[in-house]
């Protein structure tokens, strides 16, 4: 695999980075974690068997046995007692990442088809600055905001343990790095721990879309 489409180079190398193989959309997770999507469609019971597969396999790596990965109250992953992660998926795609807490005290994923966003989500999502700077580079992914903010929200939201929506943050995307920075909007309400320094960036592998950020201490 070429550097520019593996996921693993979002990320500095504390972070593990799996990515689903065929068999894991196949295979049942953990008993409990079966539990989970007992009542869920197919296309949700594959996605979640992926990430949940590719998250066992990241927590392997750092020295773990698996155990059930079960859910907080807002469907975010339960890690292990001094471990932290995030899991990604859609049709085609699913990967986690996995690292140990300690410099890293937030990790948060991504991934998306590069099919263009819904025309009535946009304003949703973009902020108008947002809006001009996407419209002003056609040739970004048009989920490029979307899926940063939804690997923001995902890398913040076990430390706020709070909800935010997509027009309280707005990203500044450095085209030449590919990476990305966020700042808060003035009326949003919304608390960032001021100890945690965010470092986010993006990928385009030629099939898919991938968001990733980490906090460090
Ligand atoms: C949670 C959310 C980010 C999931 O995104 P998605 O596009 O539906 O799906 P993804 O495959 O990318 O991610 C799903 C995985 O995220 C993880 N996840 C779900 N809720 C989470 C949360 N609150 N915190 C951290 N991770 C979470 C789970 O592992 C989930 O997969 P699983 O249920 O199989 O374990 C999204 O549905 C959501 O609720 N967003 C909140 C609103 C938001 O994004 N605001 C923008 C902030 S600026």
């Amino acid at each position: 695999m070429s550097h520019h489409s593996d996921p693993a180079c979002l990320f500095p190398t504390a972070i593990v980075t799996i990515i689903a193989t065929p068999e894991m959309w196949e295979t049942p997770a953990l008993e409990k974690e079966e539990a989970l999507i007992a009542g869920s469609a197919d296309k949700r019971r594959r996605e979640f068997r992926a990430g949940r597969h590719c998250a066992h396999r990241a927590l392997e790596c750092l020295g773990l046995e698996v155990t059930p990965l079960l859910q907080g109250e807002r469907r975010e992953p339960i890690w292990p007692q001094g471990y932290l992660g995030s899991i990604s998926h859609c049709d085609d795609y699913a990967l986690a990442v996995c690292a140990l807490q300690g410099d890293i005290v937030g990790i948060g994923i991504d991934v998306e088809p590069l099919s263009p966003l819904k025309r009535d989500v946009e304003q949703l999502i973009h902020t108008e600055r947002e809006s001009r700077f996407m419209q002003a580079n056609p040739a970004l992914p048009e989920r490029l905001i979307f899926s940063a903010k939804e690997s923001l929200y995902k890398c913040y939201y076990p430390l706020v343990e709070q909800f935010f929506d997509f027009h309280e943050v707005e990203l500044a995307i450095d085209l030449t790095t590919r990476h990305f920075s966020f700042s808060s909007q003035p009326e949003a309400g919304i608390s960032f721990p001021a100890y945690a320094n965010f470092h986010g960036s993006f990928l385009n592998t030629g099939s898919h879309l991938i968001t990733g950020c980490y906090l460090t201490q």
